[in-house]
Protein backbone atom coordinates (compact mmCIF):
# COMPACT_ATOMS: atom_id res chain seq x y z
CA UNK A 1 0.00 0.00 0.00
CA UNK A 2 1.48 3.40 -0.78
CA UNK A 3 1.66 5.89 1.66
CA UNK A 4 0.85 9.59 1.20
CA UNK A 5 2.97 11.41 4.63
CA UNK A 6 1.62 15.16 4.92
CA UNK A 7 3.26 17.23 7.60
CA UNK A 8 1.04 20.12 7.92
CA UNK A 9 3.43 21.78 10.58
CA UNK A 10 5.62 22.22 7.69
CA UNK A 11 4.69 24.87 5.40
CA UNK A 12 6.67 25.77 2.21
CA UNK A 13 6.45 28.55 -0.58
CA UNK A 14 3.07 29.47 -1.60
CA UNK A 15 1.80 28.52 -5.08
CA UNK A 16 1.10 31.53 -7.08
CA UNK A 17 -2.05 31.35 -8.58
CA UNK A 18 -0.41 32.20 -11.95
CA UNK A 19 1.11 28.77 -12.11
CA UNK A 20 -2.37 27.75 -13.28
CA UNK A 21 -1.87 30.26 -16.26
CA UNK A 22 -2.94 30.38 -19.98
CA UNK A 23 -1.72 31.54 -23.11
CA UNK A 24 -3.81 32.43 -26.37
CA UNK A 25 -1.74 33.50 -29.74
CA UNK A 26 -3.05 34.71 -33.08
CA UNK A 27 -2.65 31.12 -34.23
CA UNK A 28 -4.82 29.00 -36.19
CA UNK A 29 -8.47 29.40 -34.33
CA UNK A 30 -7.14 30.13 -31.43
CA UNK A 31 -8.24 34.02 -31.28
CA UNK A 32 -10.35 34.35 -34.21
CA UNK A 33 -13.15 31.41 -33.67
CA UNK A 34 -11.85 30.31 -30.38
CA UNK A 35 -12.02 32.92 -28.45
CA UNK A 36 -13.27 36.26 -30.25
CA UNK A 37 -15.92 36.17 -32.92
CA UNK A 38 -16.99 39.60 -33.28
CA UNK A 39 -19.94 41.31 -32.08
CA UNK A 40 -22.10 40.49 -35.18
CA UNK A 41 -22.08 36.50 -34.90
CA UNK A 42 -24.63 34.71 -34.17
CA UNK A 43 -22.58 32.73 -32.09
CA UNK A 44 -23.56 34.17 -28.60
CA UNK A 45 -21.00 36.94 -27.85
CA UNK A 46 -20.25 39.81 -25.44
CA UNK A 47 -18.31 42.38 -26.91
CA UNK A 48 -17.39 39.65 -29.44
CA UNK A 49 -16.00 37.39 -26.77
CA UNK A 50 -17.79 33.89 -26.86
CA UNK A 51 -19.74 33.94 -23.65
CA UNK A 52 -19.61 29.72 -23.07
CA UNK A 53 -15.61 30.28 -23.56
CA UNK A 54 -15.58 32.91 -21.22
CA UNK A 55 -17.94 31.14 -18.30
CA UNK A 56 -15.43 27.98 -19.01
CA UNK A 57 -12.82 29.62 -18.36
CA UNK A 58 -14.20 31.84 -15.14
CA UNK A 59 -15.13 28.34 -13.72
CA UNK A 60 -11.42 27.45 -13.22
CA UNK A 61 -10.20 30.64 -12.03
CA UNK A 62 -7.97 31.60 -15.26
CA UNK A 63 -5.47 34.00 -13.28
CA UNK A 64 -3.33 35.01 -16.45
CA UNK A 65 -3.33 34.93 -20.03
CA UNK A 66 -0.45 35.67 -22.15
CA UNK A 67 -0.97 37.43 -25.72
CA UNK A 68 -0.31 37.69 -28.20
CA UNK A 69 2.47 35.13 -29.09
CA UNK A 70 4.62 33.07 -29.30
CA UNK A 71 6.82 33.52 -32.53
CA UNK A 72 3.72 35.81 -33.48
CA UNK A 73 4.90 38.28 -30.64
CA UNK A 74 8.16 39.16 -32.27
CA UNK A 75 6.06 40.19 -35.96
CA UNK A 76 3.29 41.36 -34.31
CA UNK A 77 3.63 45.60 -34.51
CA UNK A 78 0.61 46.90 -31.45
CA UNK A 79 -0.27 49.67 -34.09
CA UNK A 80 -2.15 47.72 -36.35
CA UNK A 81 -4.40 45.97 -33.40
CA UNK A 82 -5.54 49.75 -32.74
CA UNK A 83 -8.40 52.28 -33.86
CA UNK A 84 -11.28 51.59 -36.22
CA UNK A 85 -11.16 48.04 -36.98
CA UNK A 86 -12.30 48.86 -40.84
CA UNK A 87 -9.07 50.46 -40.94
CA UNK A 88 -6.83 48.35 -39.55
CA UNK A 89 -4.22 46.51 -41.57
CA UNK A 90 -5.04 42.83 -42.74
CA UNK A 91 -1.92 41.11 -43.33
CA UNK A 92 -0.70 37.49 -43.70
CA UNK A 93 0.32 35.52 -40.40
CA UNK A 94 3.55 34.26 -42.25
CA UNK A 95 4.35 32.32 -38.99
CA UNK A 96 1.09 30.25 -38.81
CA UNK A 97 -0.49 28.42 -41.71
CA UNK A 98 -0.14 31.99 -44.17
CA UNK A 99 -3.47 32.90 -43.33
CA UNK A 100 -5.00 36.46 -43.64
CA UNK A 101 -4.58 38.49 -40.11
CA UNK A 102 -6.95 41.47 -40.51
CA UNK A 103 -6.21 42.91 -36.81
CA UNK A 104 -9.60 42.94 -35.59
CA UNK A 105 -8.68 41.46 -32.43
CA UNK A 106 -5.68 44.33 -30.76
CA UNK A 107 -4.91 45.57 -27.85
CA UNK A 108 -8.65 46.81 -26.23
CA UNK A 109 -10.16 43.82 -27.82
CA UNK A 110 -7.57 41.73 -25.29
CA UNK A 111 -7.87 43.73 -22.16
CA UNK A 112 -11.90 43.20 -22.54
CA UNK A 113 -11.29 39.78 -22.65
CA UNK A 114 -9.04 39.83 -19.49
CA UNK A 115 -11.75 42.42 -17.69
CA UNK A 116 -14.50 39.54 -18.59
CA UNK A 117 -12.37 36.56 -17.40
CA UNK A 118 -10.97 38.59 -14.77
CA UNK A 119 -7.45 37.68 -15.17
CA UNK A 120 -4.43 39.34 -15.11
CA UNK A 121 -2.42 40.68 -18.31
CA UNK A 122 0.34 39.30 -19.46
CA UNK A 123 1.71 41.13 -23.09
CA UNK A 124 4.25 39.68 -24.80
CA UNK A 125 6.34 42.79 -26.49
CA UNK A 126 8.27 42.16 -30.09
CA UNK A 127 12.09 42.73 -29.59
CA UNK A 128 12.77 40.52 -32.40
CA UNK A 129 11.66 42.83 -35.23
CA UNK A 130 10.11 46.21 -33.58
CA UNK A 131 11.61 48.67 -32.27
CA UNK A 132 12.95 49.96 -28.71
CA UNK A 133 10.81 53.10 -29.75
CA UNK A 134 7.49 50.58 -30.91
CA UNK A 135 7.95 48.46 -27.36
CA UNK A 136 8.16 51.77 -25.39
CA UNK A 137 5.30 53.67 -26.59
CA UNK A 138 3.04 50.27 -26.35
CA UNK A 139 3.88 50.18 -22.79
CA UNK A 140 3.09 54.37 -22.30
CA UNK A 141 -0.20 53.43 -24.79
CA UNK A 142 -1.60 51.06 -22.42
CA UNK A 143 -0.12 52.23 -19.00
CA UNK A 144 0.36 56.30 -18.35
CA UNK A 145 -2.61 58.44 -17.17
CA UNK A 146 -1.34 61.79 -17.96
CA UNK A 147 -1.19 63.85 -20.98
CA UNK A 148 1.11 62.26 -23.47
CA UNK A 149 0.95 61.39 -27.43
CA UNK A 150 0.44 57.69 -26.78
CA UNK A 151 -2.09 58.44 -23.74
CA UNK A 152 -4.24 60.76 -25.95
CA UNK A 153 -4.45 58.02 -28.52
CA UNK A 154 -5.75 55.52 -26.76
CA UNK A 155 -8.12 57.75 -25.17
CA UNK A 156 -9.57 58.91 -28.78
CA UNK A 157 -9.88 55.21 -29.08
CA UNK A 158 -12.07 55.02 -26.29
CA UNK A 159 -10.00 54.44 -23.38
CA UNK A 160 -9.96 57.33 -21.35
CA UNK A 161 -8.09 55.48 -17.97
CA UNK A 162 -5.30 53.23 -18.41
CA UNK A 163 -5.29 49.72 -18.56
CA UNK A 164 -3.50 47.40 -15.80
CA UNK A 165 -0.35 45.10 -17.47
CA UNK A 166 0.72 42.91 -14.87
CA UNK A 167 3.17 40.81 -17.09
CA UNK A 168 5.35 42.32 -19.41
CA UNK A 169 7.66 40.17 -21.80
CA UNK A 170 10.63 41.13 -23.54
CA UNK A 171 10.72 39.52 -26.62
CA UNK A 172 9.54 35.62 -27.56
CA UNK A 173 11.93 32.26 -28.07
CA UNK A 174 14.86 34.67 -29.33
CA UNK A 175 17.23 31.49 -29.62
CA UNK A 176 14.56 31.03 -32.39
CA UNK A 177 12.11 32.53 -33.95
CA UNK A 178 12.11 35.82 -31.95
CA UNK A 179 15.57 36.38 -33.90
CA UNK A 180 17.99 33.47 -33.76
CA UNK A 181 19.73 35.30 -31.37
CA UNK A 182 23.58 34.12 -29.36
CA UNK A 183 22.50 34.61 -25.10
CA UNK A 184 24.88 37.20 -25.20
CA UNK A 185 23.47 39.33 -27.78
CA UNK A 186 20.01 38.88 -26.39
CA UNK A 187 20.95 40.11 -22.77
CA UNK A 188 22.37 43.18 -23.72
CA UNK A 189 19.44 43.68 -26.39
CA UNK A 190 17.27 42.62 -23.15
CA UNK A 191 18.61 45.10 -20.95
CA UNK A 192 18.19 47.96 -23.71
CA UNK A 193 14.70 47.56 -24.32
CA UNK A 194 13.56 46.95 -20.99
CA UNK A 195 15.06 50.13 -19.78
CA UNK A 196 12.35 51.64 -21.81
CA UNK A 197 9.60 49.52 -20.33
CA UNK A 198 8.48 52.45 -18.27
CA UNK A 199 7.06 52.11 -15.11
CA UNK A 200 4.06 55.26 -15.13
CA UNK A 201 1.84 53.14 -12.39
CA UNK A 202 2.21 55.09 -9.22
CA UNK A 203 1.11 52.16 -7.17
CA UNK A 204 2.63 48.97 -8.50
CA UNK A 205 5.41 48.32 -11.07
CA UNK A 206 5.27 46.13 -14.36
CA UNK A 207 6.73 42.31 -13.64
CA UNK A 208 9.55 41.94 -16.64
CA UNK A 209 10.09 38.67 -18.36
CA UNK A 210 13.11 38.04 -20.15
CA UNK A 211 12.90 35.04 -22.44
CA UNK A 212 14.79 32.32 -20.94
CA UNK A 213 16.11 28.72 -22.44
CA UNK A 214 14.79 26.23 -24.76
CA UNK A 215 14.61 23.11 -22.89
CA UNK A 216 17.75 21.97 -21.24
CA UNK A 217 19.95 24.88 -22.91
CA UNK A 218 21.67 25.67 -19.92
CA UNK A 219 24.07 28.09 -21.55
CA UNK A 220 21.58 30.34 -21.97
CA UNK A 221 20.15 31.03 -18.09
CA UNK A 222 24.06 31.27 -16.98
CA UNK A 223 24.13 33.59 -19.85
CA UNK A 224 20.99 35.64 -19.61
CA UNK A 225 21.54 35.68 -15.70
CA UNK A 226 24.81 36.61 -15.46
CA UNK A 227 24.28 39.85 -18.28
CA UNK A 228 21.05 40.92 -17.30
CA UNK A 229 19.72 38.67 -14.36
CA UNK A 230 19.53 42.28 -12.17
CA UNK A 231 17.14 43.63 -14.82
CA UNK A 232 14.31 41.28 -14.21
CA UNK A 233 11.66 39.71 -12.37
CA UNK A 234 10.88 36.84 -14.54
CA UNK A 235 12.72 34.75 -16.86
CA UNK A 236 11.10 32.53 -19.05
CA UNK A 237 11.25 28.28 -19.78
CA UNK A 238 9.48 26.79 -22.65
CA UNK A 239 8.89 22.70 -22.97
CA UNK A 240 6.74 20.79 -24.63
CA UNK A 241 6.16 17.04 -24.07
CA UNK A 242 6.54 15.96 -27.67
CA UNK A 243 6.45 11.92 -27.59
CA UNK A 244 8.27 11.21 -30.50
CA UNK A 245 12.01 12.81 -31.25
CA UNK A 246 11.01 13.23 -35.00
CA UNK A 247 9.94 16.84 -35.41
CA UNK A 248 7.90 15.53 -38.61
CA UNK A 249 6.30 12.65 -36.92
CA UNK A 250 5.44 14.04 -33.59
CA UNK A 251 2.66 11.03 -32.83
CA UNK A 252 -0.89 11.22 -33.33
CA UNK A 253 -3.04 12.70 -30.22
CA UNK A 254 -5.50 9.76 -30.42
CA UNK A 255 -4.41 6.94 -31.64
CA UNK A 256 -1.31 5.83 -29.63
CA UNK A 257 -0.35 2.46 -27.78
CA UNK A 258 0.61 1.67 -24.17
CA UNK A 259 4.23 2.21 -24.53
CA UNK A 260 3.89 5.79 -26.24
CA UNK A 261 1.56 6.44 -23.73
CA UNK A 262 4.25 6.09 -20.80
CA UNK A 263 7.02 7.56 -22.83
CA UNK A 264 4.63 11.01 -23.33
CA UNK A 265 4.19 10.66 -19.75
CA UNK A 266 7.94 10.15 -19.08
CA UNK A 267 8.87 13.12 -21.36
CA UNK A 268 6.68 15.15 -19.39
CA UNK A 269 8.37 14.31 -16.05
CA UNK A 270 11.35 15.79 -17.57
CA UNK A 271 10.33 19.14 -16.29
CA UNK A 272 11.48 18.23 -13.25
CA UNK A 273 14.73 17.79 -14.08
CA UNK A 274 14.75 21.01 -16.21
CA UNK A 275 13.14 23.05 -13.36
CA UNK A 276 15.72 21.64 -10.73
CA UNK A 277 18.90 22.11 -13.20
CA UNK A 278 17.65 26.23 -14.71
CA UNK A 279 16.91 26.60 -10.94
CA UNK A 280 20.56 25.77 -9.76
CA UNK A 281 21.98 28.53 -12.15
CA UNK A 282 19.43 31.16 -10.91
CA UNK A 283 20.31 30.46 -7.39
CA UNK A 284 24.05 30.56 -8.08
CA UNK A 285 23.07 34.46 -9.63
CA UNK A 286 20.55 34.97 -7.53
CA UNK A 287 20.05 33.03 -3.92
CA UNK A 288 17.07 35.21 -2.67
CA UNK A 289 15.33 33.65 -5.31
CA UNK A 290 13.89 37.11 -6.62
CA UNK A 291 13.58 36.11 -10.26
CA UNK A 292 10.68 34.01 -10.86
CA UNK A 293 10.76 30.93 -13.46
CA UNK A 294 7.75 31.34 -15.46
CA UNK A 295 7.57 28.20 -17.71
CA UNK A 296 5.23 30.67 -20.01
CA UNK A 297 4.91 27.38 -22.74
CA UNK A 298 3.99 24.00 -21.75
CA UNK A 299 2.15 21.02 -22.80
CA UNK A 300 1.76 18.29 -25.27
CA UNK A 301 2.76 18.82 -29.15
CA UNK A 302 1.39 15.93 -31.55
CA UNK A 303 1.05 16.20 -35.43
CA UNK A 304 -2.06 17.92 -35.95
CA UNK A 305 -5.51 16.38 -36.86
CA UNK A 306 -5.77 14.83 -39.98
CA UNK A 307 -7.15 17.08 -42.45
CA UNK A 308 -6.22 20.16 -40.55
CA UNK A 309 -4.00 22.80 -41.38
CA UNK A 310 -0.63 22.00 -40.59
CA UNK A 311 0.25 25.71 -39.38
CA UNK A 312 -3.24 25.88 -37.27
CA UNK A 313 -1.68 23.25 -34.41
CA UNK A 314 -4.92 21.80 -33.59
CA UNK A 315 -5.03 18.66 -31.61
CA UNK A 316 -7.52 16.23 -29.69
CA UNK A 317 -6.82 15.79 -26.26
CA UNK A 318 -6.96 12.75 -24.04
CA UNK A 319 -7.42 11.21 -21.28
CA UNK A 320 -3.02 10.65 -21.57
CA UNK A 321 -3.03 14.59 -21.83
CA UNK A 322 -4.81 14.56 -18.47
CA UNK A 323 -2.08 12.71 -17.06
CA UNK A 324 0.67 15.04 -18.78
CA UNK A 325 -1.50 17.91 -16.86
CA UNK A 326 -1.91 16.46 -13.66
CA UNK A 327 1.83 15.46 -13.42
CA UNK A 328 3.32 19.04 -14.31
CA UNK A 329 1.04 20.91 -12.11
CA UNK A 330 1.78 18.65 -9.11
CA UNK A 331 5.68 19.47 -10.19
CA UNK A 332 5.11 23.29 -10.60
CA UNK A 333 3.28 23.13 -6.94
CA UNK A 334 6.40 21.19 -5.84
CA UNK A 335 8.19 24.19 -7.19
CA UNK A 336 6.66 27.05 -6.70
CA UNK A 337 9.89 28.82 -4.52
CA UNK A 338 11.00 29.32 -8.38
CA UNK A 339 8.28 28.69 -10.43
CA UNK A 340 5.85 32.13 -10.19
CA UNK A 341 4.13 31.15 -13.11
CA UNK A 342 3.18 28.89 -15.87
CA UNK A 343 0.73 29.40 -19.30
CA UNK A 344 0.08 26.11 -20.70
CA UNK A 345 -0.14 26.08 -24.38
CA UNK A 346 -2.46 26.81 -25.71
CA UNK A 347 -6.22 28.38 -24.04
CA UNK A 348 -8.68 27.13 -27.48
CA UNK A 349 -8.09 25.12 -30.46
CA UNK A 350 -4.18 25.38 -29.97
CA UNK A 351 -1.87 22.21 -28.66
CA UNK A 352 -2.72 20.98 -25.37
CA UNK A 353 -6.14 23.47 -25.23
CA UNK A 354 -8.40 23.17 -22.38
CA UNK A 355 -11.36 23.88 -24.89
CA UNK A 356 -12.08 23.19 -28.51
CA UNK A 357 -14.70 24.91 -30.29
CA UNK A 358 -16.32 24.01 -34.07
CA UNK A 359 -18.38 26.76 -35.28
CA UNK A 360 -21.25 27.48 -32.22
CA UNK A 361 -20.35 24.65 -30.38
CA UNK A 362 -18.13 23.69 -27.48
CA UNK A 363 -15.92 20.97 -25.79
CA UNK A 364 -13.75 21.06 -22.63
CA UNK A 365 -11.03 18.90 -22.74
CA UNK A 366 -9.97 16.13 -19.82
CA UNK A 367 -6.97 18.72 -19.66
CA UNK A 368 -9.73 21.47 -18.70
CA UNK A 369 -10.86 19.42 -15.66
CA UNK A 370 -7.82 18.65 -14.49
CA UNK A 371 -7.22 22.58 -14.01
CA UNK A 372 -10.62 22.57 -12.67
CA UNK A 373 -9.81 20.22 -9.87
CA UNK A 374 -6.47 21.50 -9.18
CA UNK A 375 -7.99 25.15 -8.77
CA UNK A 376 -7.91 25.22 -4.65
CA UNK A 377 -4.18 24.76 -5.49
CA UNK A 378 -4.15 28.81 -6.59
CA UNK A 379 -2.70 30.72 -3.83
CA UNK A 380 -2.37 28.58 -1.11
CA UNK A 381 0.31 26.97 0.84
CA UNK A 382 2.69 24.29 -0.25
CA UNK A 383 2.92 21.47 2.44
CA UNK A 384 5.44 19.05 2.75
CA UNK A 385 4.35 15.70 1.42
CA UNK A 386 6.11 12.49 0.07
CA UNK A 387 5.26 9.15 -0.78
CA UNK A 388 7.00 6.12 -1.84
CA UNK A 389 6.11 5.25 -5.40
CA UNK A 390 7.33 2.58 -7.65
CA UNK A 391 8.97 2.64 -11.06
CA UNK A 392 6.08 1.27 -13.78
CA UNK A 393 5.55 1.62 -17.70
CA UNK A 394 7.71 0.33 -20.96
CA UNK A 395 11.24 -0.11 -20.96
CA UNK A 396 11.61 3.16 -22.51
CA UNK A 397 8.81 4.81 -20.70
CA UNK A 398 9.71 4.09 -16.75
CA UNK A 399 7.63 6.71 -14.75
CA UNK A 400 6.52 6.53 -10.74
CA UNK A 401 2.94 4.78 -10.20
CA UNK A 402 1.59 8.09 -8.43
CA UNK A 403 2.39 11.82 -8.31
CA UNK A 404 1.21 13.96 -6.00
CA UNK A 405 0.94 17.35 -4.25
CA UNK A 406 -0.51 19.04 -0.96
CA UNK A 407 -1.30 22.73 -0.10
CA UNK A 408 -3.51 24.61 2.40
CA UNK A 409 -5.61 27.57 1.44
CA UNK A 410 -6.23 30.37 3.92
CA UNK A 411 -9.50 29.17 5.34
CA UNK A 412 -7.40 26.02 6.58
CA UNK A 413 -8.68 23.57 3.96
CA UNK A 414 -6.02 21.35 2.58
CA UNK A 415 -6.08 20.19 -1.16
CA UNK A 416 -4.46 17.20 -2.07
CA UNK A 417 -4.05 15.97 -5.38
CA UNK A 418 -3.03 12.30 -6.59
CA UNK A 419 -2.94 10.59 -10.39
CA UNK A 420 -2.42 6.95 -10.80
CA UNK A 421 -0.06 6.87 -13.82
CA UNK A 422 -0.69 2.96 -14.54
CA UNK A 423 -2.80 2.35 -17.68
CA UNK A 424 -3.97 -0.69 -15.73
CA UNK A 425 -3.55 -1.19 -12.36
CA UNK A 426 -5.88 0.29 -9.24
CA UNK A 427 -3.41 1.68 -6.51
CA UNK A 428 -4.35 1.93 -2.86
CA UNK A 429 -3.01 4.86 -1.03
CA UNK A 430 -3.22 5.31 2.72
CA UNK A 431 -3.38 9.37 3.38
CA UNK A 432 -1.10 9.81 6.93
CA UNK A 433 -0.85 13.13 8.42
CA UNK A 434 1.49 13.76 11.18
CA UNK A 435 -0.06 16.21 13.40
CA UNK A 436 -3.33 16.99 13.73
CA UNK A 437 -6.54 14.79 12.45
CA UNK A 438 -8.70 15.43 9.51
CA UNK A 439 -12.38 16.14 10.42
CA UNK A 440 -13.67 15.46 6.56
CA UNK A 441 -12.70 14.21 3.64
CA UNK A 442 -14.51 14.62 -0.17
CA UNK A 443 -13.31 13.76 -3.53
CA UNK A 444 -13.43 14.34 -7.02
CA UNK A 445 -12.19 11.95 -9.59
CA UNK A 446 -11.11 12.04 -13.35
CA UNK A 447 -10.63 8.49 -14.56
CA UNK A 448 -11.11 6.77 -17.87
CA UNK A 449 -8.97 4.62 -20.63
CA UNK A 450 -5.75 6.34 -21.62
CA UNK A 451 -7.13 7.36 -25.31
CA UNK A 452 -10.63 8.75 -24.41
CA UNK A 453 -11.70 12.14 -25.24
CA UNK A 454 -14.33 13.91 -25.47
CA UNK A 455 -15.99 14.89 -29.24
CA UNK A 456 -18.32 17.22 -30.71
CA UNK A 457 -20.82 14.30 -30.83
CA UNK A 458 -20.50 13.30 -27.23
CA UNK A 459 -18.78 16.14 -25.48
CA UNK A 460 -19.15 14.55 -21.91
CA UNK A 461 -17.69 10.74 -22.43
CA UNK A 462 -15.01 12.34 -20.23
CA UNK A 463 -15.94 14.32 -17.22
CA UNK A 464 -14.56 14.16 -12.87
CA UNK A 465 -17.24 12.53 -10.56
CA UNK A 466 -17.91 12.29 -6.90
CA UNK A 467 -15.42 9.94 -5.84
CA UNK A 468 -16.35 7.61 -3.14
CA UNK A 469 -14.24 5.12 -3.12
CA UNK A 470 -12.44 6.17 0.09
CA UNK A 471 -12.30 5.76 4.22
CA UNK A 472 -11.82 8.03 7.08
CA UNK A 473 -10.85 5.93 9.93
CA UNK A 474 -8.63 6.57 13.00
CA UNK A 475 -7.25 9.86 11.25
CA UNK A 476 -5.54 7.83 8.12
CA UNK A 477 -7.64 8.08 4.72
CA UNK A 478 -7.60 5.00 2.55
CA UNK A 479 -8.13 5.03 -1.19
CA UNK A 480 -8.21 3.20 -4.06
CA UNK A 481 -7.27 5.23 -7.60
CA UNK A 482 -8.20 3.62 -10.51
CA UNK A 483 -5.23 3.25 -13.55
CA UNK A 484 -4.97 6.35 -15.46
CA UNK A 485 -7.20 8.40 -13.14
CA UNK A 486 -6.60 11.66 -11.11
CA UNK A 487 -8.59 12.44 -7.73
CA UNK A 488 -8.97 15.61 -6.25
CA UNK A 489 -9.66 15.89 -2.31
CA UNK A 490 -10.39 18.00 -0.06
CA UNK A 491 -9.79 17.56 3.77
CA UNK A 492 -10.82 20.03 6.93
CA UNK A 493 -9.18 19.54 9.78
CA UNK A 494 -10.27 19.19 13.89
CA UNK A 495 -10.02 22.23 15.63
O1 LIG B 1 2.92 27.56 -29.04
C1 LIG B 1 3.36 27.45 -30.36
C2 LIG B 1 4.74 28.03 -30.56
O2 LIG B 1 5.67 27.28 -29.86
C3 LIG B 1 4.96 29.43 -30.06
O3 LIG B 1 4.55 30.40 -30.95
C4 LIG B 1 6.45 29.48 -29.89
O4 LIG B 1 6.84 30.40 -28.91
C5 LIG B 1 6.82 28.05 -29.59
O5 LIG B 1 7.86 27.61 -30.36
Amino acid sequence: MAKLYVNPGNPKSKISKEIYGHFSEHLGRCIYEGLYVGEDSPIPNTNGMRNDVVNALKEIKIPVLRWPGGCFADEYHWMDGIGPKENRKKMINTHWGGVVEDNSFGTHEYMELCRQLGCETYINGNLGSGTVREMSEWVEYMTFSGVSPMADLRKENGHEEPYTVNYFGVGNENWGCGGNMRPEHYADEYRRYQTYVRDYYKDKKIYKIACGPNVDDYKWTDTVMKIAGKYMDGLSLHYYTIPRDEWEHKGSATFFDEDMYYVTLRKAYRMEELIQRHSAIMDHYDPKKKVGLIVDEWGTWYDVEPGTNPGFLYQQNTMRDAMVAAITLNIFNKHSDRVRMANIAQLVNVLQAVILTEGERMILTPTYHIFRMYRDHQDATLLDSSMKTEEIGASNGRVPNLSESVSRAKDGTITITIANLSSETNYPVEIVFSEGEPETVTGTILHHAIFMCNTFEEPDLVHPKEFTDMKLENGVTTLHIPPCGVVSLKVTMKK
